[in-house]
C-alpha cells in the first residue's frame, strides 16, 4: 500500500492505472477510522480493481466552535487498518496542499444543504461539497462510497455529482452499529460511560418510529413527537431536530411514505450524534 502526500504523486499514479484500463474506487475519510468506514472500503474493494482512500481532516467543513483541533487524527493506526483492507494508495495531503495560500473557490448545493443540520452548521455542507469536488478532481475515480450514516452529506453530493456532471457513481452504503444498534462513528469515542449507555436510543427511537409507521401512522407530526419522547427519557440527550423529509430533496414531508427519511440529531454532553432510516 502506498501513502501518497502530494496531489501531483497521486495524479501521476492514477495516470498509469488507468493506462492499465483499471477502475478506481474512492473512499473520502477524515481517518479515525472504524467499521463503518472499512464497510465502505470492502465495498470499494469488491467491485474495482483499485481502491484509493483519502484521510483528510478538512477545516472548511468545521465551524469556528467545533472540534476541528480534537478531532481524533491516527495517521499509523489508520494505515494498518486500510493495509489489511488490500487498499491499494492512501491520499493524505496537508492542508496547504488542498487550500494553499490565496484559494477562493467553493462548491455550494443550494436548498439540500440548508435545512437538517445545515441549518446549525452553517458552511459545513460548503466545506464538504467543495473538498469532495476537489478530491473526485484529483482521483477521478469510476464511484465514490459514501455511508449512508450521514444522510444528508449523500444528498447534498448526489446532487453535486449530478449537478456538475462529475462521471462518477455515488455507491450508498448501510450504516454499520454497534450490537446495541449506536451507528458507529469516530465521534463516538467522546463519550463518557453514562452517555454510552444512554445513546442506542437514537437508533430505538427511529425503529420504534417505523413500527408506528408500518402499522399505519403516517403522520410526520405525530411520529416526530413519538421520537422526541422516546430519546427525551434519557437524562444525557438533549435532542437538536428530528425531521421527516424526502430523503433526496431533504424537503420536509407531511405524510411518511416512500423514500422519506426519519432523521435526528442529539447531543449526549457535548457529543453531537446524527442517525436516520429510510422508510
Ligand atoms: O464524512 C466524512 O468523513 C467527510 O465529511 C468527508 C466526506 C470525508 C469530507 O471531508
Amino acid at each position: 500500500m502506498k501513502i501518497l502526500r502530494s496531489i501531483f504523486s497521486v495524479q501521476k499514479y492514477i495516470k498509469q492505472v488507468r493506462g492499465k484500463n483499471k477502475t478506481i474506487g474512492f473512499v473520502p475519510t477524515m481517518g479515525a477510522l472504524h467499521q463503518g468506514h472499512l464497510k465502505l472500503v470492502k465495498e470499494a474493494r469488491r467491485e474495482n480493481a483499485i481502491v484509493i482512500v483519502s484521510i483528510f481532516v478538512n477545516p472548511v467543513q468545521f465551524g469556528p466552535s467545533e472540534d476541528f483541533k480534537k478531532y481524533p487524527r491516527q495517521i499509523k493506526q489508520d494505515s494498518l487498518l486500510l493495509d489489511d483492507e488490500k487498499v491499494d494508495v492512501v491520499f493524505y495531503p496537508t492542508v496547504e496542499m488542498v487550500y494553499p495560500r490565496g484559494y477562493l473557490t467553493y462548491v455550494n448545493v443550494e436548498s439540500v444543504s440548508e435545512g437538517l443540520c445545515g441549518a446549525y452548521r452553517p458552511g459545513h455542507f460548503k466545506g464538504v461539497a467543495t473538498v469532495v469536488a476537489k478530491l473526485l478532481n484529483i482521483i477521478m475515480p469510476d464511484a465514490i462510497y459514501l455511508g449512508q450514516k450521514d444522510g444528508q452529506q449523500v444528498a447534498v453530493l448526489k446532487r453535486m455529482v449530478n449537478d456538475l456532471n462529475f462521471p462518477v457513481k455515488v455507491k450508498v452504503v448501510k450504516t454499520v452499529r454497534e450490537k446495541d444498534g449506536l451507528a458507529m462513528s469516530s465521534r463516538n469515542r467522546y463519550l463518557n460511560d453514562e452517555e454510552r449507555q444512554q445513546a442506542p436510543v437514537l437508533w430505538q427511537a427511529l425503529r420504534s418510529a417505523q413500527d408506528m409507521i408500518r402499522s399505519g401512522e403516517y403522520n410526520s407530526g405525530k411520529v416526530v413527537t413519538a421520537i422526541m419522547t422516546h430519546i427525551t427519557e434519557k437524562s444525557s440527550a438533549k435532542v437538536q431536530y428530528v425531521c421527516i423529509v424526502d430523503k433526496n430533496t431533504l424537503e420536509p414531508l407531511k405524510e411518511c411514505r416512500k423514500d422519506a427519511m426519519i432523521a435526528v440529531a442529539v447531543y449526549f454532553g457535548s457529543t453531537r450524534l446524527i442517525d436516520n432510516i429510510i422508510i
